[in-house]
């Protein structure tokens, strides 16, 4: 079996810019296993279905065609790469994720990833339940404070506006809810090499990541 790089924590924590460039720098595939949810989260809002119908919602994620190609992401042949991105979307996938049918639907399809020459996951359980035998587990965190600014900035280079303190309020509910769920709950793996990134640059948490899968 192909390497496996798991890169877990909270939400606006870095960890997606992180995993994808240490997935570059090694040449390795790169699953932002978010997406995945994100994608359930807009397919269930198109089709209508509560948030709160697990069985359905297992349902969708199982029927759901889903496809990476060149950086864009496609939802039954629709390229919804932007789509997935909204505040909204993403306060609804954080939702929909507490349902175990959700989570089962998408276990195969995160195991598609694992090829040859190796693969970066980033998310909430990768080292704790996709890939408990992941050849390095990192825990990336930074202070609520801290990773609220990085969202803030996110969105204001986007051209989307946003109050510092409406997305503190947001992101707190929604470490809540992944830390708290039943099923995979945001939690620091066994083995695992907690990166604590409010002081660091980009770079230097991505040194931090190569350097602990070279030696
Ligand atoms: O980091 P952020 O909350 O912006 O979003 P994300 O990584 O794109 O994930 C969206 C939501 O999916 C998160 O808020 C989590 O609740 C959920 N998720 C999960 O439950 N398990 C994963 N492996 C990845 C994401």
């Amino acid at each position: 079996l192909a390497p496996v790089i798991a890169i877990d924590g909270p939400t606006a924590s870095g960890k997606g810019t992180v995993a994808s460039l240490v997935a570059e720098k090694l040449g390795f595939h790169y699953l932002d296993s978010g997406a995945l949810y994100r994608l359930v989260a807009l397919g269930s809002q198109k089709a209508a279905i509560d948030p709160e119908n697990g069985p359905e919602l297992g349902f969708l994620a199982q029927k759901m065609l889903i496809s990476f190609k060149n950086g864009r992401v496609l939802l039954n042949a629709e390229d919804v790469t932007e789509a997935i991105r909204t505040e909204e979307v993403g306060l609804r996938a954080s939702k929909i994720a507490v349902h175990p049918e959700v989570r089962d639907a998408l276990v195969a399809v995160q195991h598609g990833f694992r090829r040859s020459p190796g693969l970066v996951a980033d998310g909430r359980d990768m080292a704790t339940v996709i890939f408990p035998d992941a050849t390095l587990k990192v825990f990336l965190t930074a202070t609520v404070l801290a990773r609220s600014e990085r969202r803030h900035k996110q969105l204001i280079a986007k051209g989307i506006p946003a109050k510092l303190v409406n997305l503190l309020s947001d992101l707190e509910e929604r470490d809540a809810r992944d830390s708290s769920r039943g099923t995979a709950p945001l939690a620091v793996a066994e083995g695992a090499k907690v990166l604590e990134t409010s002081e660091l640059s980009i770079d230097q948490a991505v040194q931090a990541v190569l350097g602990w899968y070279q030696t």
